[in-house]
């Protein structure tokens, strides 16, 4: 009960602040569907393509990016899977497809002053389990897909030929099950980058000691 009531308040804490940054009028990403994404098996829970928003970054922030993982939670058996699939947190189909970028992601030199003219890049969450599973589950009249390792991988390269495999510095980062997801695929990062690039992780209340 108290893990439960715990997550429950890190969900209102992740939470973007939307009505500050809507204030300030121009903050939209658009969402960049992951096309090769289903060759490599790397899907949402329902089997829908997996996405993340990108804002390019500009002049000192140009080789710099950060990366964070949306969070939300996590889907705990084959029913609450199930309906986690037909929702924004199991499948890009019912998600916006254009975020406020706020906090850390920002692109107001005042409110961001240390990334907001880096890439800065929106992962969005949609397996269920913290970007860790690799598997399916199926029956006659369910499919489920538990992908999320291949749904990070995916995504990392589509971002390197848009440069991130040039990367002077790189942040990755998330809140909750997306702070959970950043202690996950931090190593691997590093192992994605230039020998040279300066990598470090942000976990934000990502840490469970009771689950
Ligand atoms: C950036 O944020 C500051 C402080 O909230 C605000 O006064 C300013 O208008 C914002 N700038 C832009 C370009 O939105
Ligand atoms: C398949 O799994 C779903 C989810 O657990 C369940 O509701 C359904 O009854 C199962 N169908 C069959 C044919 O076993
Ligand atoms: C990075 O993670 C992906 C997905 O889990 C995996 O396929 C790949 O082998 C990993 N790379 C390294 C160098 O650990």
């Amino acid at each position: 009960m108290m893990a439960l009531a715990m997550i429950g308040l890190v969900l209102v804490l992740c939470a973007p602040r939307r009505a500050w940054s809507d204030e300030q009028g121009s903050d939209l990403v658009d969402m960049t569907l992951v096309r090769g994404a289903s060759a490599q098996g790397a899907v949402c829970l329902d089997g829908s393509l997996p996405a993340y928003h990108l804002d390019r970054g500009h002049g000192s922030g140009l080789g710099n990016w950060l990366l964070q993982f949306e969070g939300g939670g996590w889907c705990n058996d084959i029913d609450s899977c199930l309906e986690r699939s037909m929702t924004r947190r199991g499948s890009t189909r019912y998600m916006n497809k254009q975020e406020v970028f706020s906090g850390i992601l920002s692109n107001n030199v005042s409110l961001n002053p240390d990334f907001y003219n880096w890439n800065r890049v929106k992962i969005r969450y949609c397996d269920g389990a913290s970007f860790a599973g690799d598997s399916v589950f199926s029956n006659q009249t369910t499919k489920l897909y538990f992908r999320g390792q291949r749904i990070w991988r995916a995504i990392v390269l589509d971002l390197l030929p848009k440069g991130l495999d040039q990367a002077e510095k790189a942040l990755l980062s998330g809140c909750s099950a997306g702070g959970l997801a950043t202690f996950f695929h931090c190593d691997n990062l590093s192992a994605f980058l230039p020998k040279t690039a300066t990598v470090k992780c942000l976990s934000d209340a990502g840490f469970f000691l009771d689950v």
